[in-house]
């Protein structure tokens, strides 16, 4: 997708004071009536420039096979470019980056970004992947578990610098599934979630 160099130059200066590294702008077809956020890149991700290269992405096609979607029909991208990093201690010589949670700063820095493709793609269904992506989008305070696989209809949230966070105009189908990472940490929700993922691909193949 060609973002308006305005807009990605604004982005790349506001994330610049975080721990931060690289810029993925987001893959797929900008026609899709289907988008995906996920939460922010890892460390595939900003080499190749692509999301969902790395262990999340293949759980992300295993999970996208049983929606019956394929990725290059649809759009793929994420609340946060850049990929937050904190410095740990490596197993093997000194420290090494590890992935760490977008905060809410970094979250705004690239907000214009995400809303600015959700207007250009105009999708009908926007799937949430984890709690950030779907706090983000509809600021619901829901436990993620509780709301899995639900189908709502519902303005998303985007960023003015001198109101905050306001409602977008039209109204998506956004559905909150875990992210894809989640299974490694939780291998207890695979149930959860492949019964979600079940009930999404009923919804999707009515809907599209
Ligand atoms: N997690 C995300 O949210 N996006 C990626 O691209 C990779 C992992």
């Amino acid at each position: 997708m060609d973002i308006p160099q305005n807009i990605k130059v604004e982005a790349q200066k506001r994330i610049e004071p975080y721990d931060v590294e690289g810029f993925v702008i987001g893959k797929g077809d900008t026609e899709s009536e289907v988008m995906i956020v996920g939460e922010a890149p890892g460390e595939n991700e900003i080499v190749k420039g692509e999301p969902f290269i790395g262990r999340a992405g293949k759980e992300l096609d295993k999970q996208l096979e049983i929606l019956g979607l394929d990725r290059k029909h649809i759009y793929i991208t994420s609340v946060v470019r850049s990929r937050p990093y904190y410095w740990t201690k490596s197993n093997k010589e000194g420290m090494r980056k590890a992935n760490r949670k977008p905060t809410q700063k970094e979250i705004i820095a690239h907000a214009e970004l995400l809303d600015y493709q959700i207007e250009q793609v105009a999708p009908k269904i926007i799937i949430a992947l984890g709690n950030v992506a779907f706090k983000r989008l509809i600021g619901s305070e829901d436990k993620l578990s509780s709301v899995i696989g639900r189908v709502m209809e519902t303005p998303v949230l985007k960023w003015r610098d001198e109101e905050g966070w306001v409602e977008s105009e039209y109204f998506y189908k956004v559905i909150p599934l875990y992210h894809p990472a989640a299974v490694f940490y939780n291998p207890k929700i695979r149930p959860q979630l492949e019964q979600s993922l079940h009930e999404v691909k009923r919804y999707l193949d009515e809907k599209l």
